[in-house]
């Protein structure tokens, strides 16, 4: 049946979707569910930050949690070539840094750390927008991250805002983390959802904020399966409506 749709979807007119909202509300996870279903592209802005952050950290223009040197970074900036390549093993895209496949490196607690510090650099994300909006303009995108529906994308025809407790998330995360090997403390990732939140959404340049037209979505109590058939029905109902 999904299948079926999909097909239908591959002669509509193709939307943008822009999946904003706190961290580790499980956007990429129902982001890259969407995309598969409706034969779009994913893209994960988040692992673009973190692969910046990466790069930082390699060059030394870090400590464990802040960015010493900004305006070292900002030099270097023209350097860092990103670049999403297809994994058809895993059935989505992983983060290449200058011809490096990143993937692994870029979701450690470490980077994740100082990922917000580097996201409010001006230059940072001028050129990381702008990396975005071409990856964008053909439509058939979802896109996901903290700014897409009100920087990137303001006129995309499906805007969604996801948002759940800290604590959900936080435990979340943890577990993600455990799984992968990760000898991490559900109170330290706790608290980096939380600093995280407070960076992203008090910053000067483009602050996490739901966009007006966006539909807020708490999955707190709700499983994958509910989370996806909504969302798959949001956007079968405005890809409906395109002429
Ligand atoms: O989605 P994520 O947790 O992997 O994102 C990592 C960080 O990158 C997040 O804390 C804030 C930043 N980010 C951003 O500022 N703007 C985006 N569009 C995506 C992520």
């Amino acid at each position: 049946m999904k299948r079926a749709f999909s097909y239908y979807f591959w002669f509509m007119q193709k939307i943008t979707i822009a999946i904003d909202g706190y961290s580790s509300t499980g956007k990429s996870t129902i982001a890259k569910q969407l995309a598969k279903a409706l034969n779009y592209v994913y893209v994960d802005t988040g692992a673009m930050y973190r692969a910046v952050t990466l790069f930082a950290m390699k060059n030394e223009f870090t400590s464990d949690n802040e960015v010493l040197n900004v305006a070292g970074l900002v030099a270097k900036l023209p350097e860092i070539h990103l670049d999403f390549q297809p994994n058809s093993v895993l059935g989505y895209a992983e983060m290449y840094l200058n011809g490096e496949n990143v993937e692994k490196q870029i979701r450690t607690l470490e980077v994740s750390k100082l990922v917000s510090p580097v996201a409010v650099i001006k230059e940072v994300r001028e050129k990381l927008v702008d990396i975005q909006k071409g990856m964008g303009e053909n439509k058939g995108v979802v896109m996901d991250g903290r700014d897409i529906g009100t920087v990137v994308f303001p006129n995309a025809e499906l805007k969604i805002f996801m948002t759940a407790s800290p604590e959900k998330r936080a435990y979340r995360r943890y577990k993600e983390l455990l799984d992968k090997g990760e000898d991490v403390k559900y109170e330290d990732v706790l608290v980096n959802v939380q600093s995280r939140d407070h960076i992203d959404s008090t910053r000067k340049e483009s602050p996490l904020r739901k966009a007006d037209d966006a539909i807020e979505f708490d999955n707190s109590d709700m499983g994958l399966e509910e989370q996806f058939e909504r969302m798959y029905g949001y956007a079968q109902r405005v890809i409906a409506k395109q002429k």
